[in-house]
């Protein structure tokens, strides 16, 4: 059944991308390969066995409304729960400003539909996170890119973007950027609060990493500086699990009206009985106890990736020093191409993610993804290593 010449798809479906990275993981799935491609928390910390205690209490109640159709906007005291963490870091959300989603990707998706018009401008960095480009990609929007620089996002280039091109909405990662691992300064945030101030724009701030904090100091959100025009996305993906798909947007009332809407039409609400489930973990257990031994383990792991980088590789290739998150950016030397060095790569059984799908439109590339929350130190050690001896081989 391959014929799909005579069907008549949707027009918003034209340009989408495709998951490259899946198929990079299908080339990367065998076991001798060290694999730096993935993006996956690591399973090893997953808290199962709390999660089998607080599921075998919600099942165990006579509550048979935690199997029942539930609203739109998500548990309450769930969403409270995640009002309190935002008042631990300064921030004071109403729960009621509080929409529970499937997953922060659906959060995308929903920012898409009550803001995006075909054209519309859309601020995103770059390299920008892959699943936002293909999210807002449905809705056509005209994507004008900011380049990242050590310090967050390039403020000049922000500005005349903003003054020039009109956006409705800047997508932004302050904190350990997926792909990059770059982090703002205090002083960027502040700067692109400045300037979006008073534009007809929201500042879209994605966070799945911020509380994966293995170094230095937290920032602010852009929330502190400019709460009327920030909207915040939130996970449990990278604290809990990823499987539950629980996220959430935080977002002013007129916004989350419309937002409600969006959501009820796509789905009604999110799986009310895994809300419960994520509630009861949050209640019987401590989350940050938790969140402490991800940070432990991949702050081992990203010091291990970095001195291996630092002892194996030549001086001409530039690293990120990520304090948090999942990933570090490699930048090879002008001229050449991270697509060759993957294909050489996998031949000595060690895979990244080659830059390419992190941009929206340049086909060759020098920069690439590496993922270091999924290998211990020896693999991230020996991989590096194999990785080393292919560089040369590239010249
Ligand atoms: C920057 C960013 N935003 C959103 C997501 C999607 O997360 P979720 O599992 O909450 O849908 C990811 C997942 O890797 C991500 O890196």
């Amino acid at each position: 059944m391959k014929e799909t010449a005579s069907i008549s798809f949707a027009h918003r479906m034209e340009g989408v991308p495709r998951s490259f990275i899946r198929e990079i993981l299908k080339v990367a799935i065998s076991p001798e390969v060290i694999s730096f491609a993935g993006g996956l928390p690591n399973k090893k910390l997953f808290p199962l066995e709390e999660l089998q205690a607080s599921a075998v209490k919600l099942m165990s109640g006579s509550d048979r409304n935690i199997l029942q159709y539930a609203n739109t906007e998500g548990y309450l005291p769930l969403r409270e729960k995640i009002a309190e963490r935002y008042a631990h870091k300064g921030l004071q959300i109403n729960p009621q400003n509080i929409l529970i989603t499937n997953g922060s990707q659906q959060g995308l998706d929903l920012l898409g539909k009550i803001f995006i018009n075909e054209g519309d401008a859309l601020v995103m960095e770059e390299p920008g996170y892959l699943g936002a480009i293909q999210a807002f990609s449905i809705f056509h929007p005209r994507f004008v890119t900011v380049p990242l620089t050590d310090e967050g996002i390039d403020v000049d280039c922000f500005r005349q973007a903003i003054a020039n091109e009109n956006p409705c909405l800047a997508y932004l990662i302050p904190n350990f950027q997926n792909p990059s691992g770059i982090s703002y300064t205090e002083e960027r945030r502040k700067e692109v609060a400045r300037i979006s101030k008073g534009k007809p724009l929201f500042l879209v701030e994605d966070d799945p990493y911020g509380d994966i904090r293995f170094q230095g100091e937290r920032k602010n959100s852009f929330y502190h500086y400019l709460p009327e025009q920030t909207i915040l996305l939130g996970t449990f993906s990278k604290t809990v699990v990823p499987a539950f798909r629980m996220g959430w947007i935080v977002a002013p009332d007129a916004v989350m009206d419309r937002l409600i809407v969006a959501k009820q039409a796509a789905d009604l609400h999110t799986d009310y009985f895994t809300q419960r489930l994520v509630y009861q973990y949050l209640s019987d257990y401590d989350i940050d106890w938790h969140i402490a031994q991800i940070c432990e383990a991949y702050g081992r792991q990203a010091g291990a990736m970095m001195q291996a980088i630092e002892h194996y590789f030549p001086k001409e290739i530039q690293y990120t020093h990520p304090e948090g998150g999942m990933f570090l950016w490699l930048t090879l030397p002008e001229g050449r191409n991270a697509m060759e060095l993957f294909d050489l790569a996998i031949k000595e059984n060690v895979a990244f993610v080659p830059g390419n799908p992190f941009y929206i439109d340049k086909a060759e590339v020098n920069t690439c993804r590496l993922n270091f929350s999924c290998s211990d130190e020896m693999e991230i050690e020996e991989g590096i290593r194999r990785l080393s001896g292919v560089l040369a081989t590239l010249g």
